[in-house]
């Protein structure tokens, strides 16, 4: 994975928006940035070093670029060591063409080898820089038309992966989209446009956002953009293209204040639940339940923390709509479920992000077999909404650090509704009960803007008190046990430590002879009544081995250090008892000097 950004205009480019709009696609890499650019003689300038952004910047000039055209890039090093020779933009021999990628071209080596008989020499261990040589060959040997070169290597070289080019004395992005996202920014006007990953980056930048589709390649100046279908050199006017009003939200990709954005989008939570309730548009929720109500099954895929959403969404099925369906990691689904998907089938597929290649692969494989896709994302125009037969938006809003939060529960108001809808044609709930839920949604949203102050203080000093520890679990049954998954996930990506997330009653199974002298457990305290007996025990037993016990708990009643979350109705349970697990994980990777919005090594999709 990796951030394109690039940026056209009339006049000379501001000084500091190609530092902005990679800062805010820091998300899908940090492993190295740069910029190439044309200089007054039309000559390619790259600065580049590897490294987060923000130490690159103080070495780099990443904010005077001093041109018409530049084209930026962060990377995230899947294919290469974090070097300056692997650092994007990548040239090719003659140093006449820049190229930056994102994602990862599959085939690569066997056109390396190629180019190398031919007498070409790489600088990297890159697959990106293939193009470059590819281009020089096509454009510089053969005196090919750019965009015409770009196409026919888009249909010889296999994966998934979005390329960028500049070349030498024309300000021009040649441009190819084989699975990753690529946006086209237009400005009202007309003085520069843009060319990004993602929507959010253009925020207060462009004004209107062209979704470039798999299989597009283009030729992008200041005055003209050709668009063309690489498989048949097709020309495709950009109105037919998806189209995106960007609307002026830059506060929406600042920190606002905040330290992190971590914490932000923590603070944001009640505000994107609400926004959730609004964003699903009640006939694709009514075509949603429809479809699941006549299935013949149901699985519900996702990575991460979208699994753990899609966990907690069995419980919402069972609950609500009297459906049982079937929870797989989408890494595993193709070994585990693809058998058992015909027509009928029903997939819902959940992706903060739209891009995860797990999910993607999956989804197209169901298609194949006749499965009908009922995409959940929080990115309108990825690839999850335009490979779903009804997609439904969560709303949340750009969430840029790592660690996923407040779309973690986005996506649990979006599941909770989906399934509250099916209960109305499975006849669980009546519209008035659904109604009801709409309702305890935005209430517990607001309650919640009130209570997050005063759980953050709660988990900072909880958090002290984790501080030296390297291990620990996190426990729960029932609807909660999702929930525990998920925030050892957090533990893991913000404060860098090894949480196990387990079931109460698997703790006893082995996992408890762990615990002596402090070891850290904490126990959400289960909702559901049977699973009372098994808690108190195993509470009981953790403290009298001298473990260090924090209950998450609805009520009063807690063992060890008690954090109390509101009670509410048991759907909304998961809602409420990740956030003070999410700042807890959140103030122990602070306190540790931990990066928490960029964990080392983690981008915040898998898109290969
Ligand atoms: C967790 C996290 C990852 C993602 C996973 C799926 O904080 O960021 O585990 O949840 O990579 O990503 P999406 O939801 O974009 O498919």
């Amino acid at each position: 994975m990796g951030g394109i950004f690039g940026v056209v205009c009339k006049e000379k480019i501001r000084r500091g928006v190609v530092f902005e709009g990679l800062r805010r696609l820091l998300y899908r890499g940090y492993d190295g940035v740069g910029v190439a650019f044309l200089d007054d003689e039309g000559n390619i300038v790259i600065r580049k070093k590897p490294g987060h952004l923000e130490k690159v910047a103080n070495e780099v000039d990443l904010f005077n670029i001093p041109s018409r055209i530049a084209l930026g890039h962060t990377r995230y090093a899947s294919r290469g060591w974090p070097t300056v020779e692997n650092t994007h933009p990548l040239t090719d021999c003659t140093g006449k063409i820049a190229v930056v990628g994102d994602g990862l071209i599959e085939n690569y080596e066997a056109y390396k080898e190629k180019l190398v008989r031919k007498g070409h020499s790489f600088s990297s261990r890159t697959d990106t820089e293939v193009y470059a040589h590819l281009l020089e060959e096509s454009v510089f040997r053969e005196k090919k038309d750019p965009l015409e070169a770009i196409a026919r290597y888009m249909r010889e070289l296999r994966g998934m992966y979005a390329v960028a080019a500049i070349i030498a004395g024309k300000e021009v992005f040649y441009v190819a989209h084989n699975g990753q996202p690529l946006i086209i920014g237009l400005t009202h006007n007309n003085e520069c446009i843009y060319l990004s990953s993602d929507i959010p980056s253009l925020y207060g930048y462009a004004d209107e956002a062209y979704i470039l589709e798999e299989g597009m390649a283009a030729e992008i100046s200041i005055d003209n953009i050709r668009i063309i279908n690489a498989e048949n050199m097709e020309p495709i006017s950009i109105e037919r293209l998806i189209k995106k009003r960007v609307k002026y939200q830059v506060e929406l990709v600042g920190k606002a204040g905040y330290p992190h954005y971590m914490l932000k989008e923590i603070y944001e939570i009640p505000d994107s639940m609400i926004k959730t309730t609004y964003s699903l548009m009640e006939k694709y929720l009514r075509l949603a339940a429809m479809i699941i109500y006549g299935a013949k099954n149901v699985y519900v895929i996702g990575n991460g923390t979208s699994l753990h959403a899609g966990m907690v969404s069995s419980y919402y099925f069972t609950d609500l709509a009297n459906i049982n369906v079937n929870v797989v990691s989408a890494a595993e689904f193709p070994y585990y479920a693809l058998k058992n998907v015909s027509t009928g089938t029903v997939i819902i597929a959940i992706s903060q992000s739209g891009e995860t290649s797990d999910v993607i692969k999956s989804v197209k494989l169901a298609k194949q077999y006749g499965a009908v896709i009922i995409g959940v994302t929080n990115v309108v125009g990825s690839r999850l909404s335009l490979e779903s037969n009804v997609y439904l938006p969560i709303g949340a809003g750009p969430e840029l650090a790592v660690p996923a939060t407040k779309t973690f529960v986005s996506s649990l108001v979006a599941l909770a509704l989906l399934a509250g809808y099916t209960g109305l044609y499975t006849g669980k709930l009546s519209q008035t009960e659904y109604v009801g839920i709409t309702e305890k949604i935005r209430e517990t949203a607001k309650e919640l803007r009130k209570d997050l102050q005063v759980y953050d203080n709660i988990a900072e000093k909880i958090s002290e008190k984790l501080l030296g520890w390297k291990n620990m679990y996190v426990s729960s049954s029932g609807i909660n046990y999702p929930v525990a998954l998920e925030a050892s996930l957090k533990f893991k990506e913000a404060s860098i430590i090894h949480a196990e997330g387990v079931q109460l009653g698997e703790l006893r199974h082995g996992p408890l002879v762990l615990i002596r002298d402090k070891y850290p457990v904490i126990i959400i305290k289960p909702v559901e009544e049977e699973a009372l007996p098994l808690y108190n025990k195993v509470a009981e037993y953790v403290l009298s081995k001298n473990g260090f016990l924090i209950t998450i708990t609805h009520d009063d009643i807690g063992y060890g250090e008690v954090v109390k979350v509101k009670p509410t109705h048991k759907i909304l349970s998961p809602i409420t008892t990740i956030i003070p697990l999410q700042l807890i994980a959140y103030h122990l990777g602070v306190k540790q000097g931990y990066p928490v919005d960029t964990p080392p090594g983690l981008a915040k999709a898998i898109t290969t």
